[in-house]
């Protein structure tokens, strides 16, 4: 990185999904009651922060699969992270902020909020603050609604619009989605007002043509405590499915292949257009995976496991890496 005058800080942050995603009615502030059950999987945003020279202008980059898509203003995520703990610190030297992309861009599984995360761990470092994991939330809450689970990782409990968080019981085993991206993104703004659109038009209908909405949680949050990847299935669910593929029909067509070639569940991921399939183990994943990457109705199809940690540095040492 160029113009960098001490050492940079790097931290990763992973990719989320929602196991559980009731979405309730649009509050007077324009963001929806959220219900959800969040879980990590081992996709990695990395967001390298350092010092450029006095004088320079803030300068983002952004490289891997999708990073011309990524804007590199002051609406970067990673940016706006940086500037809330600058001016929270009195600090005002420009930065280099480099972000490697492992999670799809606009995919609905929170990359930009990755990114966010991972530059509060790194911002927080470099200033020297010492924020503690509580403090790196709070801050994380005031960029965006998934960020503070982000910073968190593992697997909990969102409510509000998903910043309010409880940790959850899970079962040792890991368990293995199926992760298959799409071709372009969806704007999560879109797909909520698309939901709010057909919520209403099915109620005008009239009768039983009401969009169903997702149960209680608590089923799932009790079969994520046991070790039964085939009754915490059964229980997975998204409300924000039915707007992203009335947006996108075809990818009906990646979910139906994916359940064809024997996951246990077939799901649109947060407002999509990735599409993950949950597996009973590492072999049926990479056979789900291998099915789908065959029919070739996904861009990329990759295997993923989870739950894992939250953002956190990375620190210089190869081995540690
Ligand atoms: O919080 P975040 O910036 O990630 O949200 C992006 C957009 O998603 C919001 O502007 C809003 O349109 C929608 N959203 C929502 N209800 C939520 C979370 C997000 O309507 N609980």
């Amino acid at each position: 990185m160029a113009g960098v005058s001490v050492s940079p800080v790097t931290a990763v942050a992973p990719a989320k999904i929602n196991l559980h995603l009731g979405v309730g009615d649009a509050r007077a502030d324009g963001f929806h009651e959220l219900v959800t059950v969040y879980r990590s999987l081992d996709l990695w945003e990395e967001v390298t922060i350092g010092f450029a020279l006095e004088g320079d202008d803030d300068e983002v980059a952004v490289s891997g699969p999708g990073a011309s898509e990524v804007p590199t203003d002051r609406s970067n995520l990673a940016a706006r992270a940086v500037d809330l703990l600058r001016a929270e610190a009195g600090v005002d030297r420009p930065v280099a902020i480099h972000i490697v992309k492992g999670i799809p861009v606009a995919g609905g599984m929170a990359g930009g909020s990755a990114d966010a995360a991972a530059a509060l761990v790194a911002t927080d470092r470099l200033l020297g603050l010492g924020l503690s994991r509580a403090d790196l939330e709070e801050r994380a809450a005031r960029l965006g609604s998934d960020i503070p689970f982000c910073v968190r990782g593992g697997t909990a409990l969102g409510t509000g619009r998903g910043e309010e968080l409880a940790t959850l019981l899970h079962a040792r085993a890991e368990q293995y989605v199926v992760v298959a991206t799409a071709q372009g993104g969806l704007s999560t703004p879109t797909v909520y007002a698309e939901l709010d659109r057909l919520r209403e038009a099915r109620a005008a209908e009239g009768g039983d043509r009401a969009l169903p909405r997702m149960g209680p949680v608590e089923p799932l949050v009790e079969a994520l405590a046991g070790d039964d990847p085939g009754a915490v299935a059964a229980l997975l669910g998204n409300d924000l499915q039915a707007a992203a593929l009335s947006l996108r029909p075809e990818l009906r067509r990646t979910l139906r292949a994916g359940e064809e070639a024997g996951a246990l569940h077939a799901m649109v991921s947060g407002s999509g257009p990735t599409c993950l399939f949950f597996c009973s183990d590492r072999d049926a994943a990479i056979a789900v995976a291998a099915e789908i990457s065959e029919r070739g109705v996904a861009r990329e199809v990759r295997v993923a496991r989870g739950p894992v940690g939250g953002a956190r540095l990375l620190e210089p040492r190869p081995e540690e890496r």
